[in-house]
């Protein structure tokens, strides 16, 4: 593996880890875990055999992505963020890795910390759950959701605010406008003019021009 930096306290077993993905002190990446490029997988971080994440990936400290597990590109899981794989789980009873439960986090999106996952679950595209949410059901596109069980309580951009009832960004320059496809589906973008964000930075591939 070329350019990818893991801490000289940091364990990386897996041979398929992408350039300029960093692993810090005390995060274990075990044989089989696929890591994409440009990841941080910050400081008592775990990622088991069989787990995938995308490009541009952060795992902030102590999360836990077990087999089956797969983030797409640009996902935030923030501190303490648990996956599950097994739904019935009882330590008498072993099962195979055809018996667990995969889970999808889609481009973009973000788990507060502390999120608990239950598996068999898709979460959409840029959707952002709260700072302890237990996600129990499949997340639409950009919902915000929060609470144990999760519920959505709005929704969100891709820059990560909040939208207003017209479904359009409310930062300041973004103008981002958005549409319901479905309950379920969540949004998509109605034409983006480009984001520059309510903290002033620019927000990786969000569109420059209408859809
Ligand atoms: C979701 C979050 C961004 C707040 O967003 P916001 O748009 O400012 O939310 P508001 O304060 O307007 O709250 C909207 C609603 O969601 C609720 N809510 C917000 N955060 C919540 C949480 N963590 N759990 C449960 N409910 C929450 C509010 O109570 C409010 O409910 P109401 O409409 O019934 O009154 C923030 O609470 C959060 O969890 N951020 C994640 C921080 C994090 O984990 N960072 C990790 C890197 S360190
Ligand atoms: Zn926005």
């Amino acid at each position: 593996m070329t350019g990818v930096f893991v801490h000289p306290q940091g364990l990386c077993e897996s041979a398929e880890v992408g350039a300029g993905t960093r692993v810090w002190a005390f995060a274990h990446v075990l044989a089989g875990a696929v890591v994409g490029r440009d990841c941080n997988i910050c400081d008592g971080a775990y990622v088991e055999g069989g787990a995938v994440l995308g490009d541009n990936v952060t795992v902030k400290n102590q999360v836990l992505v077990f087999a089956g597990v797969t983030c797409e590109d640009d996902v935030f899981l923030g501190p303490n963020v648990v996956f599950t794989n097994d739904l019935r789980p009882r330590a008498a009873v072993k099962r195979g890795p055809e018996d667990l439960l995969p889970t999808l986090v889609r481009r973009g999106a973000t788990l507060g910390a502390g999120t608990v996952v239950v598996c068999g679950t898709t979460i959409g595209t840029y959707a952002f759950a709260a700072a302890g949410a237990v996600v129990t059901r499949d997340v639409p596109a950009h919902a915000f959701v929060a609470g144990n069980p999760a519920r959505r309580k709005g929704w969100v951009c891709q820059c990560g605010e909040r939208l207003d009832a017209e479904l359009r960004c409310r930062c300041r320059g973004c103008g981002t406008g958005y549409r319901l496809v479905s309950e379920h589906a969540g949004l998509e973008s109605a034409g983006a003019v480009g984001c520059t964000g309510f903290v002033g930075g620019v927000v990786r591939g969000l569109g420059s021009g209408p859809a």
